[in-house]
């Protein structure tokens, strides 16, 4: 097994009396390739999951409580399963995303049981690879773990869709979750966030490599601008409405329809429509590409994809920007772009295997000279989505 399994399984045993867990499970997090911004758009996107995760144990108890202890934290907190009270600061806050998901399994009728658990993970927080969302996607096959009660993995996602919005307060989009959930090893997913539909494109094994690279910047202002872009987002397609009655998202323009009636639109919404509608446009073309092994294609879109999150949808930064020169200035580096929801977190960049050591040199110390700030570089490859391991 597994040595950080291994280590919590131990945890476990020292703080519940040299009991045995009873149920382990693991959620990863994500990291998005391109179409950025367009899953709460009805769009599509093209994430994959990411060898970095969210493990839980767990024992059941005979009160209808949890007691769970963060070992990243050192921390531990006990909550009821009916209603359990939100955190609203402190040190327990960690816990909300596991009293979140018993709230929403609460009120969707599923049986829940008391349970003891431990959790550990190794997914950054606050860098945008979605360390939350694998939160609520481990909890949620804790919990479910625990009465062995079946839920559809696309369910698994929504619901924990809900749980962000309902406690945590970000109106997020699907992606997060659903990747966390459904991520196949060694592929990315199309995801169409319609129809909450799929289809796993393998990514190359050998040659290529998904380089992450966290610029340190601490996402500030990132809950209320995100809001904000949803708005505004509602408004293009309101005003586009009267010319086009038949859409009801962004998703449903196209281009061409959108460059004919572009003028109707104030200056903003026609900025952060015109990313979302060639975003799309930009998803459905680099699958093509990669799928026909077009790499420096697929690259040459997520270069366009940052562009456009940076000029039309003002999301990007200063340090991400940095970022990006600093991976295009080196040789074999195919596309490099943001990733997440910006304004700080991470860039994703496809890197010859050839180059990847010339990357993590070249881009550290790029980056530190324009910005003063160190950034830390992961080379991953595509994970297995979430999974009950006992
Ligand atoms: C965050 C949200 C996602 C998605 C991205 C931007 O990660 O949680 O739903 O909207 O931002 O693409």
């Amino acid at each position: 097994m597994d040595s950080r399994i291994l280590e919590l399984v131990e945890q476990y045993r020292s703080l519940y009396g040299g009991a045995e867990p009873e149920i382990i499970v693991r959620a990863p997090g994500r990291v998005n390739l391109i179409g950025e911004h367009t899953d709460y758009n009805d769009g599509f996107v093209f994430p994959c999951a990411i060898e970095r995760d969210i493990l839980m144990v767990a024992g059941r108890r005979t009160d209808r409580q949890i007691r769970a202890y963060a070992l990243n934290f050192h921390q531990s907190t006990t909550f009821p399963l009916d209603n359990p009270p939100h955190i609203p600061q402190g040190r327990e806050r960690w816990s909300n995303y596991l009293r979140a998901m018993t709230s929403v399994f609460g009120n969707e009728g599923i049986p829940l049981i008391g349970l003891n658990c431990v959790a550990w993970g190794d997914v950054p927080t606050g860098a945008g690879l979605s360390s939350s969302a694998a939160m609520l996607i481990a909890a949620g096959y804790l919990l479910s773990a625990g009465t062995e009660t079946e839920i559809a993995p696309v369910l698994r996602a929504v619901l924990a869709q809900k749980a962000e919005r309902e406690f945590v307060g970000v109106n997020v989009g699907i992606m997060d979750m659903y990747i966390s959930v459904l991520g196949k090893k060694d592929h990315a997913l199309l995801i169409d966030t319609r129809s909450l539909t799929y289809e796993a494109v393998p990514l190359p094994t050998a040659g290529v490599s998904i380089v992450i690279a966290d610029t340190n910047k601490k996402r500030g202002l990132v809950d209320s601008e995100y809001n904000t872009r949803r708005l505004e987002c509602e408004q293009a397609v309101m005003l586009l409405q009267a010319r086009l009655p038949e859409i009801t998202a962004l998703r449903d323009v196209t281009l061409e329809q959108f460059e004919r009636y572009a003028d109707s639109l104030p200056a903003t919404v026609r900025h952060r429509a015109r990313h979302v509608i060639s975003e799309n446009e930009r998803v459905l073309e680099s699958v093509q590409a990669l799928k026909s092994g077009n790499i420096e294609r697929f690259g040459e879109l997520m270069d366009a994809s940052h562009e456009s999150l940076r000029s039309d949808y003002e999301v990007s930064c200063d340090e991400l920007d940095a970022m990006v020169a600093a991976a295009h200035s080196v040789e074999g580096v195919f596309g490099s772009r943001m990733t997440g929801a910006g304004f700080g977190g991470c860039t994703v960049s496809l890197v010859a295997d050839t180059a990847v050591e010339t990357f993590l040199q070249s881009v550290s110390a790029k980056y530190t000279e324009a910005t003063g700030l160190k950034p830390v570089i992961y080379v991953t490859t595509a994970a297995q989505g979430a999974e009950r391991l006992r």
